[in-house]
């Protein structure tokens, strides 16, 4: 069944090319609205989102991660958390900042695809220098950045390449 939701599932693609149109302030706000109402685990939301709109912050940005396509974008949204904030699993010690980030970042980037914005999740940059161009303090990373803006190229209508879902589901154990 091709509900809504899979329809914009299917047309979210990562976009690499970027029209230098201003992203208008209240798409903005609706995408990061999107983030903050992402499920985290017990509801702890160890997250922030750093909004770097200014020319010379999104050049410094170039530095971490050198693609004229990610800096030049309107936008760039860094996902950061805050791990000594997040729910951790007694059985084993394991922080769920990243996951609970990650989550927020998804619901992002669906969010922007529905206002026909594009987003690409960047996680290839340079922690150190991301850190230092965005003044993050002790306790605080970076799960991932994404420039926001409208595309400057059609997204591919292909079918994405996905494994098969018969490949993807177990039955019952592992295999
Ligand atoms: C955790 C994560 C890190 C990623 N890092 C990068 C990156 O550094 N640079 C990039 O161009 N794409 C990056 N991507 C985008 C993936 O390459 C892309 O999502 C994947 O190829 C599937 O394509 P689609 O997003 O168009 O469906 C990343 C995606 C994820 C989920």
């Amino acid at each position: 069944m091709k509900t809504a939701f899979l329809q914009l599932a299917e047309q979210r693609r990562s976009v690499r090319a970027y029209k230098p149109d201003p992203v208008p302030d209240e798409l903005l706000q609706t995408v990061l609205e999107a983030g903050r109402l992402a499920p985290s685990a017990c509801n702890k939301q160890p997250w922030r989102f750093i909004v770097v709109r200014d020319d010379a912050a999104r050049r410094a940005l170039g530095a971490a991660y050198a693609r004229d396509w990610f800096w030049k974008a309107p936008v760039v949204v860094a996902v950061c958390i805050l791990p000594k904030e997040a729910w951790v699993r007694a059985y084993d010690g394991q922080n769920y900042a990243m996951v609970d980030g990650a989550l927020a970042m998804d619901h992002m980037q669906l969010a922007a695809a529905e206002l026909g914005l594009g987003t690409c999740w960047i996680g290839a940059f340079d922690p150190a220098a991301a850190r230092a161009i965005l003044g993050l303090p002790d306790g605080v990373e970076i799960v991932g950045m994404t420039p926001l803006g409208y595309p400057a190229v059609e997204p591919n209508p292909r079918v994405r390449s996905r494994r098969p879902l018969a490949e993807t589901v177990m039955k019952e154990r592992w295999g």
